[in-house]
């Protein structure tokens, strides 16, 4: 009966273990290898367990009130503006991303994703979040829209790769940890990632930022709007800024490239003085 028990408190946990990672995005689950499940040791197998509903009275742990705990109030922004002003370096600045335990994305990511491309470019890009293949390489638009981020600004003569700094343009997002399911970053994850935006942009001190999309314009200038926004320069950090439509936007409505088009010409004009 005690084993009973106890297998109808795993599955509980488990679930309750399982759902939880559902809520932070997991989506699946990857081994290095393959692992043949026939060949492990007896003990070492799924216990195959009776449906538990036939152990009664068992309290289901998810039903369980919490306990009542008062939980010390932190200034999660007050933090992150303390942690990125200590960086004294881009190096610095994602270690202190790295360490920095108040953004619950951070639990669900595989990998921080701090930037790409040339410190010294004259041009920095700030997207929103990783996506599935950012967060699996580590680096910010290595997916389908930036693909088109790369073939977009290879028009206007701009890469990421370049050495030159003229041509050379730096990328990152506003939030390092992908949100799950790509859902848009919250106006609090938004709120405490902002130090370290600031901070990110003050070591590279480009001379032009471009906004894509609606979360880092919201991060740079406190409202969003990128369809009626887009095209037209304003200011960030003291930087000129321009915000332009996010290229996964464009892959789904081709028919806006016309006006991006538009917006690379103007960074053109812009950058030729
Ligand atoms: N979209 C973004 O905004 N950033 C990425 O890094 C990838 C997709």
């Amino acid at each position: 009966m005690g084993i009973n028990v106890d297998i109808a408190q795993d599955w509980h946990a488990a679930l309750a273990a399982l759902s939880w990672q559902n809520d932070l995005g997991v989506e699946d689950v990857v081994l290095d290898a393959p692992v043949n499940r026939y060949d492990l040791p007896e003990a070492t197998r799924a216990v195959k367990v009776d449906a538990p509903a036939r152990v009664p009275n068992v309290p289901s742990p998810a039903k369980t009130p919490p306990p009542i705990m008062a939980a010390p109030a932190v200034d999660v922004v007050a933090v992150a503006q303390a942690s990125a002003a200590r960086a004294g370096s881009l190096d610095a600045l994602r270690e202190a991303l790295a360490a920095f335990e108040h953004c619950d994305l951070k639990r669900g990511a595989r990998n921080l994703v701090f930037a790409d491309g040339n410190p010294k470019a004259r041009v920095l890009i700030l997207g929103e979040a990783p996506g599935r293949d950012e967060d699996m390489e580590g680096l910010p638009f290595v997916g389908s829209a930036g693909q088109l981020l790369d073939q977009m600004f290879a028009a206007i003569g701009m890469s990421r790769r370049s050495p030159d700094a003229e041509a050379a343009l730096y990328i990152t997002n506003v939030m390092p940890w992908r949100p799950p399911g790509n859902r848009d970053p919250e106006p609090d994850e938004i709120a405490m990632m902002r130090p370290f935006v600031e901070r990110h942009i003050a070591f590279v001190d480009p001379e032009v930022i471009v906004a894509m999309g609606n979360t880092p314009l919201l991060a740079l200038t406190g409202s969003k709007g990128i369809l009626r926004a887009r095209g037209s320069w304003g200011q960030a950090f003291g930087k000129p800024l321009l915000p332009m439509t996010h290229p996964a936007y464009l892959l789904r409505n081709p028919i806006a490239k016309r006006e991006a088009w538009s917006d690379l010409l103007a960074l053109q004009a812009r950058l030729r003085g």
